[in-house]
């Protein structure tokens, strides 16, 4: 089992000792050794947001589209206004941290993270802490944790988290599980619909057609896509021009695309599989959208929070950011606070104007976890983190085109940790009553539900250092379904209308019937079957696989101009 043992929560150890956090990691962190006293450490701390209710009814205001207020997204200071905190925490924070001579970095415009970095013995000594080696079996990578930590009596209510201190979370896992090598493309056959070769090998022109994605270049200059890169991953622009050459011969010129680095990632290096396809099924689908890859050097989980308060530092925010990686939700079990600050940052980016879309996980109902952990009978369903955050749009997996149905592996299901959104009530309802008994007692029936959408997940054909690959996973449904919304929003630019943003209270309303609805197939689940595909959403394959003509006309409709 994942996840560990909270033995005392802060609160209930209010007293002239501070507030103790203790913990009971998952025994697949090994211990190794005392981290050595003059080893430093960077520690990150959450500070409490001012009016985090009100940050999500104003997301809510400008999301709804029968809200009068439906696409007037937020200023950066009206964000900043909500996720600040409180003088008085700035002040027993900084004060706390200065009696040990430390002096915290800002690392939000809003103020509300702050990071040190202090040697190991310092650490001990501000915390009470003893900071050790571990190994976490589940990715081969040692980690620095404490197994309880305490913080003073008066700067308790002022800090939200301090990490990595008794957080036993795993690396992010991006979603590629299997690939292989294979032939050079031979030459496609003339448009068809959809070509022959589509049901063995997906590349563009095979989504362009199931999906109607127009392949027109977007000509709005002001519109973006963001594409983040976790774990050291790269693509490059000699492969995305032998992509372009052998598989959208239409393009005369192969696009070119930025790369930016965030937290000292890599700006270069050879191309790997996860940026790979990412790269090739943005620039590859959303034809003429100017794509910036960001590198982000920390692959923790405050990498995902920097690389959101790197957006929110400037006046203009990306239109939309894709991600293909993510977390299993049960390692967040005891750092709830943790998976809040996360998700909360997702929101002011909708709130911006961001359309934030995460793949779902490739393993079924266990999400992002290894196989061992879901084989029997019983066990209870993993959940993948950020999907079940409910201020983001999760992506899952299809295959097959005629019918399209669940790919096995996609991941669905519902949070233990986020609250069902009203925008989903209704669908979700439906659901959970045709579904009836199966899988009762092994998922939350309270919790959010994800994925909200879908597309082809298997078979996509890249061209990675050199080689002809085909990958799976919900990490190529998420790049192209981030695709047609930035082909959506360059219609929209161009009308003169506000980007999409937060697309979930639209599409569960006006949107349902744009998407072709999947209902053949079950997801895995362990030692037994997971979710089925119904008529309408499902924890499968969520809404449905976009059709980008019948979601134009639903986004052209929605109302509201700049
Ligand atoms: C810290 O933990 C190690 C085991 O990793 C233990 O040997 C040592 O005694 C502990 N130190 C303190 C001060 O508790
Ligand atoms: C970790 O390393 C061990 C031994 O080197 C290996 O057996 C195992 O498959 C590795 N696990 C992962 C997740 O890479
Ligand atoms: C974006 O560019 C389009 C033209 O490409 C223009 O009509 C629209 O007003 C611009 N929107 C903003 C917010 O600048
Ligand atoms: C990139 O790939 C080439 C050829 O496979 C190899 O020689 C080179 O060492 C690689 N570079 C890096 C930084 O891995
Ligand atoms: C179920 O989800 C709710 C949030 O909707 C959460 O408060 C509750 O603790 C979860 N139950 C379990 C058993 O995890
Ligand atoms: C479901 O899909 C399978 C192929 O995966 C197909 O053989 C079967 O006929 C489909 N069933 C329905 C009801 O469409």
């Amino acid at each position: 089992m994942l996840g560990f043992i909270v033995v005392s929560l802060g609160l209930l150890c209010h007293g002239v000792y501070g507030a103790k956090t203790s913990v009971v990691p998952s025994p697949h962190f090994v211990p190794l050794h005392p981290a050595s006293s003059e080893s430093s450490v960077t520690l990150t701390l959450a500070l409490p947001p001012t009016n985090i209710e009100g940050l999500h009814s104003a997301l809510y205001d400008v999301s709804d589209p029968a809200s009068p207020k439906y696409g007037k997204h937020l200023t950066k200071a009206e964000v900043e206004a909500f996720v600040a905190p409180k003088a008085e925490s700035v002040k027993a924070v900084t004060d706390w941290l200065a009696t040990h001579n430390l002096k915290p970095q800002v690392m939000s415009s809003s103020g509300d993270i702050l990071r040190i970095e202090l040697s190991v013995s310092v650490a001990n000594s501000l915390l009470s802490a003893n900071f050790t080696h571990y190994l976490d079996q589940t990715t081969n990578t040692t980690v620095t944790r404490t197994l309880s930590m305490t913080v003073p009596p008066d700067v308790e209510d002022h800090v939200q988290f301090i990490f990595p201190t008794t957080q036993f979370i795993s690396a992010p896992i991006s979603s590629r599980p299997t690939f292989e090598i294979v032939q050079p493309p031979r030459a496609l056959p003339k448009r068809a619909m959809p070509p022959d070769l589509c049901s063995q090998q997906i590349f563009p022109e095979c989504l362009q057609d199931l999906y109607n994605i127009p392949t027109a270049a977007a000509t709005a200059s002001n519109n973006s896509l963001a594409v983040s890169g976790y774990l050291r991953e790269m693509a490059t622009e000699d492969d995305l021009s032998t992509f372009f050459s052998s598989l959208r011969t239409d393009v005369t010129t192969t696009p070119a695309f930025d790369i930016v680095s965030v937290d000292s990632g890599a700006t270069s290096g050879n191309g790997t599989l996860e940026a790979t396809l990412d790269i090739q099924y943005t620039v590859g689908i959303a034809t003429g959208v100017p794509t910036t890859f960001y590198s982000v050097g920390e692959s923790s989980a405050t990498g995902f929070i920097d690389l959101v308060n790197y957006f929110l530092a400037q006046d203009e925010v990306p239109l939309v950011l894709s991600t293909s990686y993510g977390f299993n939700e049960n390692a967040f079990a005891g750092s709830e606070d943790v998976a809040q600050t996360f998700c909360n940052a997702y929101a002011q980016l909708g709130a911006r104007g961001t359309t934030v879309l995460f793949c779902s996980g490739d393993n079924g109902v266990y999400s992002f976890g290894y196989n061992s952990q879901c084989s029997a009978a019983g066990t209870t369903f993993g959940p993948t983190f950020p999907s079940t955050c409910p201020f983001l749009t999760s992506v899952g997996g299809t295959q097959g085109i005629d019918p399209e149905v669940v790919a096995p592996f996609s991941s669905g299901g519902f949070s233990n940790i986020f609250a069902r959104p009203d925008y989903q009530t209704s669908a979700v309802s439906s659901y959970l009553t045709a579904l009836g008994n199966t899988n009762s007692g092994l998922y939350n029936t309270t919790g959010r539900g994800y994925p909200d959408v879908s597309a082809q997940a298997l078979n996509y054909l890249i061209r990675e250092s050199g080689a002809w690959e085909l990958v799976l996973g919900t990490s190529a449904s998420t790049p192209t379904f981030a695709s047609v919304i930035a082909l959506l929003n360059d219609e929209r630019l161009k009308a003169g209308k506000a980007a999409l943003g937060f697309i979930n209270p639209l599409l569960y309303s006006q949107g349902a019937a744009a998407f072709n609805d999947v209902t053949n197939g079950t997801n895995n689940g362990c030692g037994a079957e997971g979710f089925p595909a119904l008529t309408g959403w499902d924890p499968a394959t969520g809404l449905g696989t976009p059709d980008y003509k019948k979601l134009l006309s639903v986004v052209m409709a929605a109302a509201r101009s700049t």
